[in-house]
């Protein structure tokens, strides 16, 4: 079978590797992946921004998703023929987030999804939803979770509620999906006027450009009657998480999501204590989360919204691409089948 390995970093590294099919042991099962997604982390792993000191190589990718090839002897989850996909941290099944679940992330601490073949614990794989295609629910591993986990876990939202999503990436485009499907009321960002009527046509009730408008907190608030927002989705870091709280009403909840405009920043702290907020750093979410929003998901017939499809050994042109910033949603690998 083939798979994609980083040898070394470097968007343009990738190689194909020839290795023996994999068999699963008593309480593992083997997946025929079909389709992958990329997120930002891919490619701030194949660049050596992610963690530098990965072990290299590493098989690429959290995301993929595929029918069952084979079970294990002990395995009673899953059947052959079942449609599934990844949990991002193969040991987080269910309750709060702890230290040790980090260390079983797939395409990060340990070898990815970015392969013909894998073998994984039954424990580490979810049923997809019926009606989504293998390109479809190998968008949700990562980001999707994280929006579910962010909207119904951390801030728990409410029919009514405000929320504003920033950009159109992957995990925006989920939290608005995610949060509509709520019965609240989503105002979306994004540098471009044309991505915006998008997101209107998706079901933003407002938009707001952050390039044309920096201090865009102010049109936040005009939004809100001078209130501000229930809930944000905060995927800009650095440079966008000031205008958040700026942004956010008095007992709001920013959920601390990704670090698109950077890393580190000063932040105005009195203001989060003056306005009572509350911060949620989030960190993708359970396989009990991945199931619950698998069955929403299911319900509402929610259709992910998928910008380009690349082949499998064109890993390296997705990421660039990612880079560019021009996709609207989520970048897809689809394996031969
Ligand atoms: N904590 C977690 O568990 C977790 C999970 C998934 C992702 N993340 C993080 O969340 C972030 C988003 O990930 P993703 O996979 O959704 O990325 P993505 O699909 O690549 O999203 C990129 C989009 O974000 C928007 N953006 C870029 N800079 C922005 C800024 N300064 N302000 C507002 N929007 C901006 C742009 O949208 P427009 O073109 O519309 O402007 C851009 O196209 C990344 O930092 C990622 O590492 C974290």
């Amino acid at each position: 079978m083939k798979r994609m390995v980083l040898p070394r970093f470097g968007v343009d590294a990738f190689t194909i590797e020839e290795v023996p099919i994999p068999r699963p042991g008593p309480r593992e099962v083997l997946v025929r992946v079909r389709a992958n997604s990329i997120n930002f982390r891919d490619l701030r792993v194949a660049q050596g921004l992610y963690d530098p000191r990965m072990p290299l190589p590493r098989v690429p990718l959290s995301d993929g998703s595929g029918e069952v090839a084979e079970t294990g002897s002990d395995v009673t989850r899953f059947r052959s023929g079942d449609r599934v996909a990844a949990i991002f941290m193969q040991t987080w099944v269910a309750g709060l987030p702890a230290e040790r679940y980090s260390a079983s992330a797939l395409g990060g601490a340990i070898d990815g999804m970015l392969s013909e073949y894998v073998v994984l614990p039954e424990d580490g794989l979810v049923l997809i939803p019926e009606h989504l295609s293998f390109e479809e629910a190998a968008t949700l591993p990562c980001a999707a979770v994280t929006a579910w986990n962010a909207l119904f876990y951390e801030s728990r939202i409410k029919p009514g509620d405000t929320v504003l999503v920033q950009g159109t990436g992957g995990v925006s485009l989920f939290a608005l999906q995610l949060a509509q499907m709520a019965g609240a009321r989503v105002i979306a960002t994004s540098s471009s006027d044309a991505k915006l009527e998008r997101v209107r046509e998706l079901g933003a009730a407002e938009t707001i450009n952050y390039k044309t408008t920096p201090d865009w907190s102010r049109g936040v608030k005009q939004l809100t009657g001078g209130k501000g927002i229930d809930h944000i989705v905060e995927v800009g870091g650095a440079g966008t998480f000031t205008q958040s709280l700026r942004a956010v009403r008095v007992g709001g909840h920013i959920n601390v999501i990704g670090v698109l405009s950077g890393v580190s920043a000063e932040i105005p702290t009195a203001l989060m204590l003056q306005k009572s907020i509350q911060v949620h750093g989030i960190y993708v979410g359970s396989r009990d989360m991945f199931e619950e929003m698998n069955r929403a998901i299911g319900r509402h017939h929610l259709k992910p919204v998928i910008d380009r499809v690349f082949p499998m050994q064109e890993i390296g042109k997705a990421l660039e691409y990612m880079e560019t910033g021009r996709h609207f949603g989520k970048i897809v690998i689809r394996q031969e089948a």
